[in-house]
């Protein structure tokens, strides 16, 4: 295109007043194009480099703005036509700072702060399980040691090792503050099958006797949620939506089937659908926002833009048309651009500056522990899921449910249970990743397939994706869901599941 020489006079006005250089290459390309994009442009320039424009750095803008407006394209709300009785109602959202890792972070990864941190996980989770019945005491690992053989006890400590011998019988090294001891589930124990779910480094209590060196271990305990959980109740009429997953900036990302989503949210849909968008007072988002870069192999053959801020400035173009009366908790994933050791902190304020100022907008950490109307929700992205599945006997295939490797996590009270296998964990001064609360609501993602169901009076959900299935997918055989997203009522305690799948393709 030939540059206008209006548009040409405009840019080199406002690049005079900002004080920067443009170079005879930047005015060119900038001069070409019309002149509200070409101001937009160099607005973006101006933000990337307060002293010279390069030719290249303009090209490498317009073609952000390009993919942003492609990527959003046909994206258009009407939010005035759509009052629901929700948006009056005062929205009640605690976020646990105290268990929020932003900023905190001081550890460099030395021995003795990975001591700390199992030290940490130890006195928590043993704190859960003083609480859980027992007919026989709790003593400390040392004093079993010297008790007369048959004597009984309960000893708590975190598991160090597990064998299973040529014979069938299962030694597990259990250890506490002080010492360590081999504990004996004998082959035709009525425990040994219980004995093949556990798993290194989650914190157990063993009830048994001692014979010389060994603790014969005659019950098993876990911490587990209590049976009969107080029941959360809530008056107002509202709901929480929990998607994760959505991997703006990847090819695959679902655009059209997210449009019909964020419209629904403004009440662009029937009678039915306006009634449940009006219900939705909460949006939980677990992670995956982005696709990143560089994350699995070949992954650059699937991904829209290589630029990781383009990527962000997309996600924020679709949360900025999220109703203001819907409060949106939002967490990174293992594809976000934070540090990929748990537990994340939030994203930080250069990548999503453009939402800043939306007070309906909330960054959170992964994990996050936050109260929505006096519910304990917990967002987890997952990506320790993996290590479990391959762990645990009872969750094999479990690809395809991943709400029963969700459970598991509650039963251990842990969301990162198996150090050092798959998922980088960051040696902090304590263990983010315990649940000593129960969480009413327990959401997480990562997997890319839709599962709940109800434990014990918590609300398991694993959010699904927006994402078609990429190759890395297929080469290791997993089946997402996506566009489906549950939605569940505080009030009622239902969970209703709508889908947005439009044209995208799986
Ligand atoms: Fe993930
Ligand atoms: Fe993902």
């Amino acid at each position: 295109m030939e540059p206008n020489s209006d548009v040409r006079h405009v840019v080199l006005q406002r690049a005079s007043e900002a004080k920067v250089l443009l170079s005879p290459e930047a005015l060119q390309t900038l001069a070409e194009l019309p002149e509200e994009k070409a101001l937009k442009a160099l607005a973006k320039c101006i933000e990337a480099s307060n002293f010279i424009i390069t030719g290249e750095l303009a090209e490498e803008i317009i073609s952000s703005i390009e993919t942003i407006e492609k990527t959003t394209a046909g994206v258009e709300v009407q939010r005035t036509d759509f009052k629901p009785l929700n948006a009056d109602i005062a929205s009640q959202l605690e976020i646990n700072e105290e268990l929020d890792i932003s900023g905190k972070s001081r550890c460099t990864g030395t021995v003795e702060e990975f001591v700390g941190l199992f030290r940490d996980r130890l006195k928590r989770v043993k704190g859960v399980l003083k609480n859980r019945m027992s007919e026989t005491p709790v003593v400390p690992i040392a004093s079993v040691k010297g008790f007369a053989r048959g004597r009984t006890a309960r000893i708590i400590g975190m598991v160090f090792k597990k064998q299973v011998t040529k014979n069938g019988h299962v030694i597990v090294e259990l250890e506490d503050e002080e010492t360590s001891v081999k504990c004996l589930v004998m082959k035709n124990s009525p425990m040994r099958e219980k004995a093949d779910e556990i798993i290194l480094d989650e914190v157990i209590a063993f009830d048994g006797s001692s014979a010389e060196e060994l603790f014969i271990v005659k019950e098993i305990t876990w911490p587990e949620l209590p049976i009969s959980p107080v029941k959360k109740t809530c008056e107002d009429d509202i709901a929480i939506a929990c998607i994760s997953d959505l991997h703006i900036g990847s090819k695959l990302f679902m655009k059209d089937s997210f449009v019909k989503f964020i419209s629904f949210l403004n009440g662009q849909g029937n009678d039915n659908e306006r009634q449940i968008a009006g219900k939705i007072k909460y949006i939980s988002i677990a992670g995956d926002l982005v696709d990143g870069i560089g994350v699995y192999p070949n992954q650059e053959k699937e991904l829209l833009t290589k630029d990781i801020y383009t990527q962000y400035e997309i996600l924020c173009e679709y949360l900025k048309m999220i109703p203001e009366h819907v409060e949106v908790l939002v967490a990174p994933g293992n594809h976000d651009a934070v540090r990929g050791a748990l537990p994340q902190p939030r994203l930080a304020r250069e990548f999503v500056k453009q939402v800043e100022g939306y007070k309906n907008i909330h960054f959170v950490s992964n994990p996050c522990f936050a109260k929505v109307h006096g519910f304990n929700h917990v967002i987890f992205h997952g990506s320790t899921m993996y290590s479990m599945i391959n762990s645990l006997p009872n969750l094999r295939n479990c690809h395809l449910n991943p709400e029963k490797v969700g459970v598991e996590m509650l039963r251990r009270r842990l969301l990162n249970p198996i150090y050092g296998d798959n998922v980088p964990f960051a040696p902090e001064k304590r263990d983010y990743t315990v649940l000593e609360e129960v969480p009413d609501i327990f959401h997480f993602g990562d997997i890319h397939r839709n599962g709940y169901t109800n434990y014990r009076g918590t609300m398991v959900i694993n959010g699904g994706c927006w994402q078609g299935k990429t190759e890395y997918q297929v080469k290791l055989g997993h089946e997402p869901t996506p566009c489906q997203v549950p939605v569940y009522s505080l009030k009622t305690q239902n969970l209703q599941v709508l889908n947005f799948l439009g044209e995208d393709k799986i």
